[in-house]
Parts: structure tokens; sequence; C-alpha cells
């Protein structure tokens, strides 16, 4: 099966999935996720997407949009809604996932004629219009070659428009470094037994080291995860050096919690908190899971 008929397959069968899942991940956690948000808001000054593009471009209302990977599109479609975009190529390989964001354009009342449906756009070569902003949201990740896909925003945008990323910049494929897994080891073993109960049988504990799955096993489920994410922040820094780049961790938040972050509810916010504390410094540290930056056109060299 080729590359991206496999991994289409694979997002069809993630937007079908029922709803009633185990909390296993940062954003099925109400409470991490609230704390998640502060963390975006504090590192990038803006409260949502919208906010932040317009603060960074320094523009009230763009026109043409592309999100590429855009899954539901909720986001975006609000950019829509409020002004902040004038029409919209939404564009994924997953019909699926292309359906649902049609679904909620419609409940947002908005115009069909503001959106065009795409299922691939080549990047090998030039969109036959110049785009206004070019959106990833957890999508530049997925794509092969990362720094291409940087430079092919480049020749595509207007000549005020911006490159939008709220992305992940983790080692290809998370083959996670000795040092990242020691620190994950480390906050794992300092919670007590309870919060390491695995979710998925309730009789025995989930081990405190990470063992990352290998890159086969990203390949076999989805081939496009983390293809080349460790090339997007030294591709940025290098093509458009003026970009101000909000790094937002995630080594804890994302990677030390997942799957037990089901033992921790309401009443586990000071823990979590402290969670972030560690993240934070990890952080800074220049140990990340995630990253956004608004790249104006002009930031590139
Ligand atoms: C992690 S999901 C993110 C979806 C959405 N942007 C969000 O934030 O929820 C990655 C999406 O990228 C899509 N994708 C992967 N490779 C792609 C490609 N080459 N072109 C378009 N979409 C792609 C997948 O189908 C999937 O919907």
């Amino acid at each position: 099966m080729k590359l991206l008929e496999k991994a289409a397959l694979h997002w069809d069968q993630m937007a079908a999935r029922p709803d009633d899942r185990l909390i296993l991940r940062w954003w099925e956690s109400p409470t991490l996720r609230k704390l998640v948000d502060e963390n975006w808001w504090r590192a990038t000054g803006a409260g949502n997407a919208g906010e932040y593009i317009r603060r960074r471009t320094g523009r009230d209302s763009l026109g043409l949009g592309m999100s590429i990977g855009c899954g539901t599109a909720e986001d975006e479609i609000l950019l829509l809604k409020h002004g902040i975009l004038d029409r919209l190529i939404l564009c994924d390989i997953s019909n699926e996932q292309l359906d649902r964001a049609m679904i909620f354009a419609q409940e947002q009342y908005i115009d069909v004629n503001r959106i065009i449906r795409l299922n691939y756009v080549d990047l090998s070569k030039n969109y036959h219009e110049p785009l206004d902003l070019i959106y990833w949201r957890h999508s530049l990740h997925h794509m092969f070659d990362t720094r291409a896909t940087i430079e092919w925003c480049r020749e595509n945008l207007t000549a005020n428009g911006a490159i939008y990323c709220n992305d992940a910049c983790p080692p290809n494929y998370m083959q996670w470094d000795e040092t990242v897994l020691d620190w994950v080891e480390l906050y794992r073993n300092s919670l007590p037994t309870d919060y390491l109960v695995s979710p998925f049988d309730r009789s025995t504990l989930m081990s405190s080291r990470l063992t990352p799955p290998g890159i086969e096993h990203w390949k076999a489920i989805d081939p496009t995860e983390c293809a080349d994410s460790a090339g997007i922040i030294p591709a940025i820094q290098d093509l458009a050096p003026k970009a101000h780049i909000a790094f937002l961790g995630g080594c804890i938040y994302a990677l030390a919690l997942e799957d037990i972050i089901n033992n921790f509810d309401e009443k586990d916010e000071p823990m979590l908190r402290n969670a972030m504390r560690l993240d934070h410094f990890m952080a800074e540290a220049g140990m990340n899971f995630y990253f956004a930056c608004v790249i104006n056109r002009d930031d590139f060299l």
C-alpha cells in the first residue's frame, strides 16, 4: 500500500472512533488540558490561534488561507467565522476527517462558497493562487521533508502573508533520547504507586521507564507520524531567523503522563501543576515536544 494511502486509512479510522474512549492523552483530561492551555497562552501571549495570528502579523483579517492536514479543522473554521480569514482551503488525505470538517462548518453557518475541499496538495509545484495564511496544526510533523515544506510555504505566500504553526517537534518517529527518558522516569518514579496503575489492566502497574516503540512500529501504523519532525525547528531558524518560536514543552504533560493521566482527576490539579513546572524547566533546557510560531513572509531571509 502506498504510504499516503496507508496514512489516510489510519486517519479515517481515527475520525470514526467512538467518543466514549478512556482518557489517555493530555487533551482528553479537562484538568490537564486547562493547564496546557494556560501554558500556551503564557508562551504565545495570545488566547487563541486567531489572536496570535492577528498580533504577530499586525493584520486584522487575511484573505485566502490553506490548512494542510486540517483534520476536522474546527480552529480554522472559527477563523472564517470571526472574520480573520476570508476563504479557506481545507486539505486532508482523510475523507472522513474532511467530512467532519464540512459538518462543523455547516453547524457554524459558514457559507460553503468560502471553503475549498482538497485531498492532496502537490508540494513539488506552486499552488495556482498565492496564499495569505498557511495553517499547520499538528500536521507539519506529518510531512516527509519538513524543510522543503517550509520552503514551499515561503514560495506560496503573498507579500505580507504568514505561516501559522502549532505543531510537534520531537525526534523523528519519536525516538526520544536517554536524557529525556531519564527525566520522564524520574518524574514517574516520584508518583505514588496508584498513579502508575495501567488503564488497560488495573491489576498491573505501568513501568516508570518508557520504552518508545521503534520506527517500524510507526511506519506500520502511520508512516507519516513524525517522519521528519526533528527537521522543523532547525529549518525555521535557518530560513526565517527573525521568526519568534514559542516552545511549549510537552515531555512531561504529553510523554510522561501518556496513559497514566487516566489516574488523575480534578482533585489532582496541584500535582499536575507541579508536573507542568517540571515540564517548563525541561522546555527551558531544550527538551520540547511542541512549539508554536507565526512566520511572516518578511521573516524569511
Ligand atoms: C495529527 S492529525 C491533525 C489534524 C488537525 N490539524 C488537528 O489539529 O486536529 C494529522 C492530519 O494530517 C493529515 N495528513 C497527513 N499527511 C498529509 C498530507 N500529506 N496531506 C494532507 N493531509 C495529511 C492526516 O490525515 C491527519 O488528519
